[in-house]
């Protein structure tokens, strides 16, 4: 029979990569669960309507990415390609609008856009997000970019910086919108960025092309349009992201690919990565909520890449990622053994000492060969002579060094517990 391959764009992450990735995404959901941020999980394919109203219909997300089907009651149904519309979704329908605010998130797992899949570009991604719904106080804007920037740093990334600028609101956009179309329509541009220009002129100044870049040296920026209330937020959000010893650089062309964006909004970039070099981004958005029949709440969010923050940690060649997942593993010698090694493994185990035994009736040889492929500081064998004195040999695997201790759990459990800890410590 022939072997069948993931569909193209779908990464695997098998062991030992699987490892970091784990790792990765774990610690980048610590920082906000550090900071009380609640866990929603939420489902992996909703109402097409709900990306259509919630991400923006002009957006490449929505026109061209998105996996959309009919399901078997004739509904469009599209698998989540981000998170924002559908935490919004499940707090609109699950009232926690109603309650105590800001309400604080946090989420993890896969999303799906249909691109062309390339170094970094996937089409099925992981994100860790939050979002932040019922208040507009810049210290959250800066308290989510904080979250975000420590993600990063705790996984030892070092290499990338934050862009940030405020896209203003809906009082100070259209005035911008309209003298942003006027310098376009003076620009010489092809029909296609014409017809863009009309629909989302913002989006034109994401343009790469040189004689495009040429001729919007002095397009007005949003940033310079602000209104007086934006103004004042985005020097709050700065003021506090000092405090929170956050540094930037202020980015006045950045274009998302997401519409409902407005005032602060941010990219983590790393250039180690080549052309998807964005491991995170996120903002505010002040009409969403009331865009998917909510009340006119104010939220903001981040969703960071778990798969371009892993090759990000691979680019900055972080090995501490790379660690075993076992304490201990155990080796019964003889076929007479098994049975004690089960037991012990059970012991191990309970005590919350990550372990494994050596299966198949290999030769000693092969099962150290096997003992050490799982890195596991510590090995247990249980021989003969062992057997006959209730006791275990430890061998420490990085030294070499052994010794034969009591199988006694009371005796046993703890020394391994001090060993264990001992060489931890070395290790950090
Ligand atoms: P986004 O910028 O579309 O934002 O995606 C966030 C991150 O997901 C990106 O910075 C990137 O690291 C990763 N990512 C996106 N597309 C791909 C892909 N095809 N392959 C690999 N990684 C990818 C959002 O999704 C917003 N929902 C973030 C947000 C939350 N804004 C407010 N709240």
């Amino acid at each position: 029979m022939e072997a069948i391959n993931a569909p193209k764009g779908v990464p695997d992450y098998v062991p030992p990569r699987s490892r970091d990735f784990y790792t990765v995404q774990e610690q980048l959901s610590a920082p906000a669960r550090l900071s009380g941020y609640e866990y929603i999980e939420l489902p992996v394919f909703e109402a097409t309507e709900l990306f259509e109203r919630g991400v923006g219909a002009s957006t490449d997300v929505v026109q061209k990415e998105m996996y959309t089907f009919t399901d078997r009651g004739d509904r469009s149904i599209t698998l989540r390609p981000e998170g924002t519309a559908g935490v919004m979704r499940a707090v609109i329908e699950n009232r926690l609008d109603k309650g105590s605010l800001p309400v604080k998130l946090w989420y993890r797992g896969p999303f799906f856009r249909a691109e062309r899949p390339q170094h970094g570009r996937y089409r099925q991604l992981q994100q860790v997000g939050v979002e932040v719904i019922g208040s507009v106080d810049p210290i959250i804007d800066a308290e989510v970019i904080a979250i975000a920037d420590q993600s990063y740093r705790s996984l030892g990334l070092q290499d990338f910086h934050l862009d940030l600028t405020s896209l203003g609101c809906s009082n100070c956009r259209p005035t911008y919108r309209v003298l942003l179309q006027e310098f376009l329509k003076r620009c010489d541009l092809d029909q296609e960025t014409r017809a863009r220009a009309e629909l989302n002129p913002l989006r034109v100044l994401d343009d790469k092309r040189e004689v495009v870049v040429a001729q919007l040296v002095n397009a007005p920026l949003m940033i310079d349009s602000l209104c007086e209330q934006c103004q004042q937020h985005y020097d709050e959000v700065r003021e506090y992201l000092r405090v929170f010893g956050v540094s930037w650089n202020e980015t006045p062309r950045m274009v998302r690919g997401l519409d409902y964006y407005t005032r602060t909004t941010f990219e983590f970039v790393h250039p180690g990565l080549g052309a998807q070099s964005g491991i995170g981004g996120g903002g505010r958005y002040d009409g969403l909520m009331s865009e998917l029949g909510g009340a006119e709440l104010s939220g903001i969010g981040f969703g960071l890449g778990v798969d371009r923050t892993l090759l990000a940690c691979e680019a900055e060649r972080l090995t501490p990622l790379r660690k075993g997942i076992l304490d201990v593993c155990v080796i019964p010698v003889e076929a007479e053994s098994r049975t004690q090694g089960v037991a012990l493994l059970v012991q191990l185990r309970r005590a919350g000492i990550a372990a494994d035994i050596c299966v198949d009736n290999r030769s000693i040889k092969s099962a150290m060969k096997v003992a050490n492929n799982t890195n596991a500081p510590l090995v247990l064998i249980i021989g003969p002579d062992e057997l006959e004195t209730q006791s275990v040999i430890i061998k420490e695997m990085s030294s070499g060094d052994q010794q034969s201790v009591l199988a006694e759990p009371t005796t046993l459990i703890p020394q391994l517990q001090e060993m264990l800890s001992t060489l931890r410590e070395e290790q950090s």
